[in-house]
């Protein structure tokens, strides 16, 4: 377990006064990191996580910024510096918009991509210098979302701007190698956080209907996405970049529910015991399905 320690080590966090970033920065203080916790200027709640970072007795410093002010991310990474080295960047700060693709005005287009996009890539680009000057073993994790990989309606430049962040990833892990920095991404699935607060839709009913296309069943909690930050973030996962992990309960693994549609079981995989040793493939007792 050594190997996901981060004692001595620095995380900056963006988005991390809720959600899954809140959980990111106190994993990270938990694995023994210090934390740079930033979110948009005025968000109480960014106190409240660097509290539960203090109560770990880890160092934490609390720098607000709002990351769509692209022109002011140079003077913010180096404000994060003159704190000490960084040695991992969790590029997490994301904002979504529930719209149809041909009510997308350029304001909420430029909004979706200023904060997912544009500054992923500028807050990257300074902290990596920062890295490379500073001859640490940096860790950029991008924050994507399974809308990378396939799309969802209504979402048409939050599913651009993360698929965009995707290959980001890789042309920096490529760059950045030489300087002995590793990039990768985690794209989440169903989160229970409060970034679809705004959309204009019934939450419990899509979640009940979209539960039925995770395979597990569920949305996750945002804990349930910090296994594979600490991954990318130690020494445990000094091998892999330019990669991503999808923590999204099998979703994407399934292109359609048909199981659903499929006979009961007959085999000695059941949903209902665990004892399955002692049952046959024609015993009566298994054939049950939900
Ligand atoms: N929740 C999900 O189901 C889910 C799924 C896939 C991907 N994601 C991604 O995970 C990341 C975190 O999402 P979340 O669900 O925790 O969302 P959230 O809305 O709970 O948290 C996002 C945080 O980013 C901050 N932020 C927004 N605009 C900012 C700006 N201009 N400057 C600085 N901070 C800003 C917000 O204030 C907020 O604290 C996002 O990138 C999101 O796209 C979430």
């Amino acid at each position: 377990m050594d190997r996901f320690d981060l004692t001595g080590r620095t995380a900056l966090v963006t988005g991390a006064a809720r959600g899954l970033g809140r959980a990111f920065a106190i994993a990270l203080a938990e694995a023994g990191a210090g934390l740079v916790l930033t979110d948009l200027p005025g968000t109480a709640d960014l106190e409240v996580t660097a509290a539960r970072i203090e109560a770990l007795g880890r160092p934490v410093h609390v720098l607000p910024q709002d990351l769509s002010r692209t022109g002011e991310l140079r003077g913010f990474a180096d404000r994060v510096r003159a704190a000490g080295p960084v040695h991992i960047l969790v590029n997490n700060a994301g904002v979504a918009a529930l719209e149809r693709f041909n009510e997308i005005t350029p304001e909420s287009w430029y909004r979706v991509m200023r904060v997912n996009l544009d500054a992923v890539f500028f807050l990257s680009q300074r902290i990596a210098e920062h890295m490379a000057a500073d001859r640490v073993a940096g860790r950029i994790i991008n924050i994507t979302s399974k809308n990378a990989l396939v799309a969802e309606a209504g979402l048409a430049h939050y599913n651009a701007s993360k698929a965009a962040v995707d290959l980001l990833t890789q042309t920096l892990a490529v760059e950045l190698a030489p300087h002995g920095i590793t990039v990768n991404s985690i794209a989440p699935g169903m989160v229970h956080t409060p970034i679809d607060g705004e959309f204009p839709f019934d939450r419990e009913a899509f979640e009940a209907a979209y539960r039925e296309r995770i395979p597990l069943g569920r949305y996750a909690d945002p804990e349930e996405c910090t296994g594979a930050l600490l991954l990318l973030a130690s020494d445990a996962g000094a091998y892999l970049t330019g990669t991503r992990i999808v923590v999204d309960g099998g979703v994407l693994a399934d292109q359609m529910p048909r199981t659903r549609f499929m006979p009961p079981y007959r085999s000695t995989l059941t949903t209902e015991t665990t004892e399955t040793t002692e049952t046959t493939e024609t015993s009566e007792t298994t054939e049950t399905t939900e």
